[in-house]
């Protein structure tokens, strides 16, 4: 074979999909496809981003200073644990890169973000995946399935695409049945929009143990992915030796800025959290009445099954979404389901409309 060889493990990989923003002939759609805030950023976060424009000439702030000092104060941690990255998405990849490798083995939870196997898998490193209860995280399954070369776990709790979570101790369990050398990385990118009383984030676990990670991301709650901006909290050891890998300036200046701006303004996060809550609860109230499985949601989306004997599917439902000007998140493989995000009081009612004219329709 002739040209560059790519590492086996990037030759095993296919391209990630994003999720559909457009529908033919139809302007100004209501795009539900990819769990972003239909609320949009703090206005105080445009303000700091338009600011930032008048130091486009300058490099970013490669020690991310301002921004960890703002978290810190917000979620009340050390500005030394936190460590930003070019979205959350970076920060999981840069784990992997130092954590696991050829020969190792990654163990992850069968319905888990799928950016996770892409990096793990592009690391050269063994899946080893968790079978689901319940559309849930099985501590049992993924504990039995630890061997002396399991070097990185992580799960996203709530997860995407079922929106399930763990609670506090369950989330415990797991990390004490993990080897010392085995890095757990808990992806939080949905933390805020959590109300359930047994969630608990992983944080106190990275207080005490010096090899958890947890991820957050200001693409969903703080309404900013067009900047790409997310942030890890762990030990100083990890931090260290990501530090080495990272490019000095992963953060964009103005991603920092408006990042810096958005994490102070707590009362509109509350505002956004509540909404979300809210309708999550009136979502899966009205469409469970309607004769569609809701799989319960902790996250600022849904997941719809619709049973395999019926009339009804994923598919079905995406297509008649769409006709209605409405784009949802269809699973790849598995056409019973589909995802939609909460969006704002016009677009759920719409959504509620649509399904209850496609479930009616013979
Ligand atoms: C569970 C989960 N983790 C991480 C991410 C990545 O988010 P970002 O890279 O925008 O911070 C996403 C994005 O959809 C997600 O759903």
């Amino acid at each position: 074979m002739s040209g560059p060889q790519a590492r086996p493990g990037v030759m095993r990989l296919s391209p990630y999909q994003q999720g559909q923003s457009a529908i033919e002939g139809i302007s100004n759609p209501i795009k539900l496809s990819s769990n972003e805030s239909s609320q949009g950023p703090s206005p105080l976060a445009i303000e700091a981003y338009q600011q930032a424009a008048s130091q486009l000439n300058r490099y970013p702030d490669g020690s991310q200073s301002a921004l960890r000092e703002a978290i810190g104060e917000t979620y009340d941690l050390n500005p030394q644990r936190i460590i930003c990255g070019n979205g959350s998405d970076e920060l999981i990849q840069l784990m992997a890169r130092a954590y696991v490798g050829d020969g190792q083995e990654a163990l992850l939870s069968e319905n888990g973000f799928i950016m996770s196997n892409i990096h793990c898998t592009a690391q050269g490193a063994d899946l080893v995946i968790a079978a689901e209860r319940n559309y849930q995280v099985d501590v049992n399954a993924m504990l039995t399935l630890v061997s002396d070369k399991t070097r990185f776990c992580t799960i996203a709790n709530p997860n995407n695409p079922t929106g399930t979570y763990i609670d506090g101790s369950e989330l415990r369990r797991l990390h004490a049945g993990l080897p010392d050398n085995c890095l757990f990385l808990i992806d939080e990118a949905y933390a805020e929009y959590a109300t359930a009383e047994d969630y608990d984030t992983g944080i106190a676990l990275a207080d005490e143990f010096d090899n958890v990670v947890v991820t957050r991301t200001f693409s969903k709650i703080y309404g900013l992915p067009f900047l790409r901006i997310g942030w890890a909290y762990c030990s100083v050891g990890i931090v260290d030796l990501v530090q080495r890998i990272r490019t000095p300036f992963n953060t964009n200046g103005a991603a920092m800025a408006a990042a810096s701006a958005a994490v102070k303004d707590t009362a509109y996060i509350e505002e956004i959290r509540t909404h979300n809550a809210s309708w999550r609860e009136r979502i899966s109230r009205t469409l469970t009445e309607i004769g569609i499985e809701v799989i319960p949601s902790q996250a600022n989306f849904y997941l719809l099954r619709f049973a395999k004997d019926s009339n009804k599917s994923g598919g079905a439902a995406e297509a008649f979404l769409q006709s209605r000007g409405i784009i949802p998140r269809p699973a790849s493989g598995a056409d019973e389901f589909l995802r939609i995000t909460i969006g704002v009081d016009h677009e759920n009612e719409a959504v509620l409309h649509a399904l209850s004219d496609y479930m009616d329709a013979p």
